[in-house]
């Protein structure tokens, strides 16, 4: 068996937010990727014995003091090297060169000139469309760099030293805007860096398994069960690789949908064979939420009493060392900031930046590196039903999210029947299916009506509907009006406390796909 995570392509994030477009670019060439922090850089070369490395653009200047940095041996490490936009002006600098202010900002569409001779451009026609966003750029060249592309606005619009088999370029050719992007990836990663093809969704269960039972030992297992794909997929892997010293707990946190306890152990035994214990917790999260408005709050309470209740669960079994999660990159990426700064945490997933500093368990967490379309495919792989890969995602917090103020059981129970009634019209007329995820949501505001020539002053509920492919960006569904009348009609009249409905039409940026 080859190991899928060697003879890749490493990919630097100097806090671009593009990097997770790189990694997965690289993966659709089933070629293996791993993001790492560039302070990590030389220590997860050595790890990982990567054909090529990817440097990452980022917000900063290069000829800023508190710009990110990587050791400059790495230029001379003989590993082809591809710098985008800010990568490619931090090679410029490293190697020599000058980096100055752009007089004039080139952003989006940019017309580039290549040079077709070079194994970078190669295939490519002599000029095309490509995606820029960048307000610096190399002036002087590095010794033994050439420049191998330009645009209107900038003479180095791509640079190479041929001979050390380092390249850069000023746009973004991981992005679809940048016509024949996907070509220069795959000449760096193919013809230039000679990289493996080693990632397949089989190889990666292969060795996922093998690398659980190697991690685990003889140790046991609790794993924290959603009814999600994420999670149910991480069960299936974890059960091939330690078999019964798995054990699957779900835990009803008294912030689910309607019969959504029931459902997801029936589901999950029917499907999956395993047993499922169900710890019902309700009180635990409820009376640890009292009052609580704070998003950021509500989400750090509720990842640290998950984890109060995982362990309790834990120490009722003799030999419980890991709990087991299936947290994704978004979760990893949108929780934590590389560089510490606050601005790039945009929420804590319950199950990244909701967990407490000191824990009693060790975490496995198959699924990390990849995306949720990427987990479907590894679920489909194992052979899983479309009743557990298609199912929409819904947050660890669950409603506590989509309720815009402090939760009481009665605003979860008015969300929980409107939700109730969103999801079985969405699952009748197709909606649910075309759809990444469509749910309700509570607001704290109330609204004048009339209902049977009675005056009634009651909440607001929002439709939230998005289409998306790995819930990193999303748009808002084009929902038929007729579905959203009928979903308006049937809260209104079905369910008690709501009197208005309307219709959020975010995307994704600049909102999110959850309310909090
Ligand atoms: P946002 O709201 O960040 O959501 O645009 C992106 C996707 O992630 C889900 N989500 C979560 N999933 N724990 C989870 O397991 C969380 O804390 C969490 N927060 C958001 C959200 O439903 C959407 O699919």
């Amino acid at each position: 068996m080859n190991d899928y995570r060697k003879a890749g392509i490493l990919v630097v994030d100097f806090g671009s937010q593009y990097v997770q477009l790189i990694a997965r670019r690289i993966r659709e060439l089933h070629v293996h990727s791993e993001v790492c922090p560039p302070e990590l850089a030389v220590k997860k070369i050595k790890e990982l014995e990567p054909k090529g490395i990817i440097f990452s653009g980022g917000p900063s200047s290069v000829y800023d003091t508190n710009s990110p940095r990587i050791e400059k041996s790495i230029l001379k490490s003989g590993i082809p090297i591809l710098g985008i936009c800010y990568g490619m002006q931090l090679i410029g600098q490293l190697a020599g060169g000058k980096i100055l202010k752009s007089g004039k900002k080139e952003y989006g569409r940019t017309v580039v000139s290549f040079k077709t001779t070079n194994p970078l451009f190669k295939g490519l026609s002599g000029s095309g469309v490509t995606w820029m966003s960048h307000c610096d750029k190399v002036e002087v060249l590095p010794k033994g760099f050439e420049i191998i592309a330009g645009s209107g606005n900038t003479r180095a619009a791509a640079f190479c030293d041929i001979a050390n088999k380092i390249y850069g370029v000023q746009f973004h050719p991981e992005v679809v805007h940048t016509v024949g992007g996907s070509k220069i990836l795959r000449n760096f990663i193919f013809n230039i860096a000679a990289a493996e093809k080693n990632w397949t969704m089989k190889s990666f269960i292969e060795n996922k398994i093998q690398e659980i039972s190697k991690v685990v030992g003889e140790d046991k297992v609790i794993l924290g069960l959603s009814g999600g794909v994420d999670s149910t997929v991480s069960a299936v892997l974890l059960k091939e690789a330690i078999g019964d010293k798995l054990r699957c707990i779900f835990v009803d946190n008294g912030l689910l949908r309607k019969g959504e306890r029931e459902r997801v152990k029936e589901l999950f035994e029917r499907n999956i064979k395993l047993p499922l214990t169900v710890i019902k917790a309700e009180k635990i999260f409820l009376d640890a939420l009292k009052g609580v408005t704070d998003p950021e709050r509500k989400r750090k309470i509720i990842g640290h009493t998950f984890i109060r209740v995982f362990e309790k669960a834990a120490k009722s079994t003799k030999g419980v060392k890991y709990l087991a999660q299936g947290t994704l990159y978004p979760d990893v990426i949108e929780s934590q900031s590389f560089y510490g700064g606050p601005s790039k945490v945009i929420k804590s997933h319950h199950n990244v930046g909701g967990l407490p500093k000191k824990m009693g368990l060790k975490l496995v967490e198959p699924l990390r590196e990849l995306f949720k379309d990427e987990v479907r495919e590894v679920g489909k792989e194992l052979g899983l039903s479309s009743e557990i890969t298609d199912r929409q995602p819904f947050p660890g917090p669950g409603l506590a999210v989509r309720i815009i103020s402090d939760l009481t059981k009665k605003r979860l129970e008015i969300l929980r029947e409107a939700d109730w009634i969103i999801i079985d019209i969405a699952k009748k007329t197709g909606v649910y299916g075309e759809t990444w995820q469509i749910f309700g949501v509570l607001l704290p505001v109330k609204s004048v009506g009339v209902m049977g020539d009675m005056r009634t002053y009651e909440n607001v509920l929002a439709i939230r509907a998005v289409t998306s492919v790995d819930g990193m960006t999303a748009d808002w569904a084009k929902v038929p009006y007729h579905v959203l009348g009928e979903m308006s009609n049937r809260i209104i009249n079905e369910v008690e406390g709501v009197n208005r409905v309307v219709f959020d039409v975010s995307s994704k940026p600049p909102s999110t796909i959850e309310w909090e």
